[in-house]
């Protein structure tokens, strides 16, 4: 396969080699995205999805990896053996009536990426951000977070020998997310500005120091998180769904998402394309104002809420993220904090669980059935993003009734689960308990 870098604006579509250290087109400054010339396309593409089903009982850790497995479609052909893997992707599709019923559809499926070796979504990406790294012979790797491409980051540069340096905002990440940086061995500053402040600071650092950076503008973290929609895709034997509903944050996930749906139906793994809803919080929706004003693009410049993976103010990947729903004809919807709490909890109700960032793709759901953009009957593939365990301090606060929103408005605890203190009592615990 012949890959290059090549800048996304499509009047500049300017060509660079794939190992250039670059982020952004230094012709016009556009994004860069991966291409593959056409000449080089594998054989038919049932016979790669017959080889990708089989590569599943294999013990060999590059087939064991649900990003791997699919590798005729990443830029990686003659450095494989340099590949820096933690048995990443392989998340399941689990099937929610309960939260189907609460979102106004039949049936609900999700495709959890909580069940990642860091507990999201990041890690489909990290494992070629970083195999990159080693092929560019880089040492350090750095990052700005809000925590989940921290702790992604940490453990695959330490798996792979490096030296990785997160920034993250001070206060504003779960303790859940930091703690695993400072495990995985990164060097961690909290800086005392938000997310979209920090990440200019960190660009201005990794220029300086030549430092690899691997935020969602890093082409090859794109790369990788294609294989969320492949491996979705495989595990439906090739149906795609009516829709795919995720959070929007950064829009990284929003761009991998429609590259991949793109490229598999070029390459005739798919005969429709699904549509995208992207899914915001109602204080960090800058994506969703575009969209729906049809103007130009506007960052938010305090983004406010607690699902802190989403507090995005400025996001980079925009005009990907724009071309992406364009193609795919799809949606943005809004969602406000009480939207996110009760869905959060509807979806620990299914006995799936996940962190609040994740849950607003149910909650974007709901309203999305109730205007009509969703029909009860259309087969929908909600992506849960990160793991239940990221956030503990916002579940125990919802359920004890303190959970409070960036304004200090109560949120209400309408599925509230607290728990409660009794004496060393068994007949006392027996009457509670009706017997
Ligand atoms: N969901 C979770 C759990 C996330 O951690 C993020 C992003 C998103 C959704 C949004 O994805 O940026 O691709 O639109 N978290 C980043 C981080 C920004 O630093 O961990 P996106």
């Amino acid at each position: 396969m012949l890959a290059e870098l090549a800048c996304f604006e499509q009047q500049c579509r300017a060509r660079y080699a794939i190992d250039e250290t670059i982020y952004n087109c230094p012709d016009c400054g556009g994004l860069l995205e991966v291409v593959f010339e056409p000449a080089s396309l594998p054989g038919a593409a049932p016979d790669w999805a017959r080889l990708w089903r089989e590569r599943r009982t294999s013990n060999d850790l590059l087939e064991q990896s649900g990003v791997w497995r699919y590798r005729e479609l990443l830029p990686f052909d003659g450095h494989h053996h340099q590949v820096v893997s933690l048995r990443e992707g392989n998340t399941p599709i689990l099937d929610a009536p309960r939260a189907a019923r609460y979102g106004g559809l039949d049936r609900l499926t999700f495709k959890h990426q909580g069940f990642n070796p860091t507990g999201s979504f990041k890690d489909n990406g990290m494992t070629c951000g970083v195999t990159q790294a080693i092929r560019l012979d880089r040492q350090r790797v750095a990052c700005v977070s809000t925590g989940n491409t921290s702790a992604s980051m940490a453990a695959y540069a330490s798996a792979a020998g490096l030296d990785s340096i997160v920034f993250i905002p001070l206060g504003n990440i779960s303790y859940g997310k930091l703690a695993q940086a400072l495990e995985y061995g990164a060097r961690t500053f909290q800086v005392e500005a938000n997310f979209d402040q920090i990440l200019a600071l960190v660009r201005l650092l990794a220029d300086r120091l030549g430092i690899y950076l691997l935020n969602s503008i890093n082409p090859f973290r794109i790369e990788g998180q294609k294989t969320i929609i492949f491996e979705m895709l495989d595990q439906r034997d090739w149906n795609p769904p009516d829709w795919i509903v995720l959070p929007g944050g950064n829009l990284g996930n929003t761009s991998a998402f429609g590259k991949a749906l793109r490229e598999l139906c070029q390459f005739g793994f798919i005969h429709k394309i699904p549509r995208l809803a992207v899914i915001q919080a109602e204080g960090a929706a800058p994506f969703y104002e575009l969209i729906k004003t049809k103007g130009e693009f506007r960052s938010v410049k305090e983004p406010r809420t607690l699902a802190t993976a989403i507090r995005i103010g400025d996001p980079v990947s925009w005009p990907k993220a724009l071309h992406e729903l364009t193609v795919t004809n799809g949606a943005v919807e809004k969602v406000s904090e009480q939207e996110i709490a009760d869905a959060k909890a509807v979806i620990g109700q299914c006995g799936i669980g996940c962190e609040p960032a994740s849950a607003a793709t149910l909650a974007g759901i709901r309203k999305l059935t109730e205007a009509g953009t969703i029909r009860a009957d259309d087969d929908v593939v909600a992506v849960l993003t990160g793991n239940v365990l990221k956030d503990p301090d916002y579940i125990y606060r919802y359920h004890t009734g303190e959970l409070e929103d960036p304004d200090g408005r109560k949120i209400d605890a309408r599925l509230g689960n607290r728990p409660v203190v009794v004496p060393n009592d068994a007949d006392a615990i027996a009457r509670m308990l009706g017997g």
